[in-house]
């Protein structure tokens, strides 16, 4: 297998509680035991750190897209590679990032809403039910599931190590994994 010396972009998309950030977390330290260099860019930090102003609605949503893939694309050019997890909603902001980015790997991080809604880790399922939150995915605001993405994992039935590991396994990513 030839190994390549640039980045790969991971991008899990999926719902709030799917397990996006999860899966990104255990995949990175997977990634970084077998030698490689990996940096995580996660929606909920991004918009903490560069997106304050940043709302919910489609236009922001598609810069939030925007700001992660110009950091991914400055990160691959180093060789590091980019583990996005992002709600990226719809499929032209998941388009755009394939387009832009020379080694793409879109993850469809899968899980039905009602079980995302029974985690609601942060709460904000319900909040958005009592009608507290505008525009919340899944909720009041669309998700475009992907057509063709290059995984899915699902999380309400599979482990996170087994999800882990079915990534480290697929052959676009093995080829991204240092070669010793
Ligand atoms: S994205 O649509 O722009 O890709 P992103 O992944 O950055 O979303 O942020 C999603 C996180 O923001 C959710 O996990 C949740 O914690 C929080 N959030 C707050 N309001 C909303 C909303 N209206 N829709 C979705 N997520 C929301």
């Amino acid at each position: 297998m030839q190994h390549v010396n640039q980045g790969l972009t991971v991008w899990l998309t999926g719902l709030s509680g799917a397990g996006k950030t999860t899966t990104a977390v255990a995949l990175a330290a997977a990634m970084r035991d077998r030698g490689s260099r990996v940096e995580c860019l996660d929606g909920d930090s991004l918009r903490e750190k560069i997106g304050r102003e940043l709302g919910f609605g489609r236009e922001d949503r598609m810069e939030n897209v925007r700001r992660a893939v110009y950091i991914s694309e400055m990160l691959n050019r180093h060789g590091v590679t980019a583990i996005v997890s992002m709600i990226s909603p719809y499929r032209e902001m998941r388009a755009y990032a394939r387009a832009v980015l020379p080694h793409f790997l879109e993850v469809y991080v899968s899980c039905p809403v009602e079980v995302c809604e029974q985690r609601d880790v942060k709460g904000l399922y319900a909040k958005a039910r009592r009608g507290e939150i505008a525009h919340f995915t899944g909720i009041s605001d669309g998700y475009e599931p992907p057509e063709c993405p290059d995984m899915v994992i699902r999380t309400d039935t599979e482990t996170v190590a087994g999800n882990v590991q079915r990534i480290l396994d697929a052959p676009a990513l093995r080829r991204f994994l240092p070669p010793w």
